[in-house]
């Protein structure tokens, strides 16, 4: 029986995949604007399933379904009998006998890994409170777009050891590329993760220290200091995190030609100043962008597999 490939994490790529994705990624990007219309998902469709807002992803993997030739059923949670505790398996089984993939945004890593299990299609992470690989992999596509390559290049994370911290940790260990992290005592990434891509060789630091990490960097990213979910915290978060704004100051320590990502929403001034999110060495603009061409990558490659 063919083997259902999902992404639920960064891990389910192999390098060699993730490194051809990146590449079929701007193929696409490249096509679609000299008028190339490849519609691999004609005649299927695609649940998108969201237990938190989106804006970037929502619109994205629907526009991108769309242009591949399929159709997007959009799911919003609350409207949906996943409202009224309809387990996550049995979901699963139904949706998997009207569409050709789901993908999700939710809460918890085990509810996606729930519906995988029991789903007989593939499953996209959308973000979950602990991973956000269609985020990584757009943000991989945008350095390869701007400097040619992704690896051999020096990456800094500042702030929250939150899920992107953890998807681009896990990008780390599987590229072999060179991560400096400065997040705040008592929010860290996910050491389980963190281990695990070290083991694999990649020179992945953590510290609490943010001129520190981003010494040197050429790709520094941040993210909100409150993820969806945390709102109740949002206050004490702020104290806790002031020193990691990422400000023209602090971006003065990086490479000459270093590069800012920030996945977006931003809360300008928060962690990330006005100045350097309009600034000339913010990518941010062409990285949203970047979602609607590598979901695309990676829905041809699911469904294809
Ligand atoms: N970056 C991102 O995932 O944005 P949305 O929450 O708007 O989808
Ligand atoms: N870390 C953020 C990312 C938003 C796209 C969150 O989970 O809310």
């Amino acid at each position: 029986m063919k083997k259902i490939r999902h992404l639920l994490s960064m891990s389910d790529l192999a390098k060699n995949e993730l490194l051809t994705l990146l590449n079929r990624a701007c193929q696409l990007k490249e096509g679609w604007s000299k008028g190339a219309r490849p519609r691999p998902l004609a005649d299927k469709s695609v649940a998108l399933v969201f237990e938190k807002p989106s804006t970037r992803t929502r619109v994205s993997f629907e526009v991108g379904v769309a242009q591949l030739g399929g159709k997007p059923v959009f799911i919003s949670a609350a409207d949906s009998q996943l409202s009224r505790s309809e387990p996550t398996r049995d979901t699963a089984r139904v949706l998997s006998r009207y569409v050709d993939a789901i993908v999700i945004r939710t809460f918890g890593q085990n509810i996606i890994e729930e519906l995988a299990r029991f789903a007989t299609i593939p499953v996209i992470n959308a973000l979950t409170d602990s991973h956000h690989p269609c985020q990584v992999l757009s943000d991989l596509m945008t350095v390869l777009e701007h400097f040619g390559r992704v690896q051999g290049l020096n990456y800094c994370w500042l702030g929250d050891g939150n899920n992107m911290a953890n998807s681009w940790i896990e990008a780390a260990g599987i590229l072999g590329l060179s991560l400096a992290l400065a997040c705040p005592k008592g929010y860290e990434p996910d050491a389980a993760i963190l281990d695990a891509a070290q083991k694999n060789g990649a020179r992945i630091t953590l510290g609490a220290n943010p001129q520190e990490a981003i010494k040197g960097a050429d790709v520094v990213s941040t993210d909100v200091w409150a993820s969806m979910g945390q709102e109740d915290e949002a206050a004490g978060r702020k104290a806790v995190f002031a020193g990691y704004r990422l400000d023209e100051t602090l971006l003065a320590k990086a490479a000459e030609q270093a590069v800012v990502l920030h996945c977006l929403p931003a809360h300008r001034d928060e962690e990330i100043s006005e100045g350097v999110l309009e600034g000339p060495q913010s990518l941010v603009w062409q990285e949203a962008e970047n979602r609607l061409h590598l979901q695309k990558a990676l829905m041809e490659f699911l469904l294809e597999a």
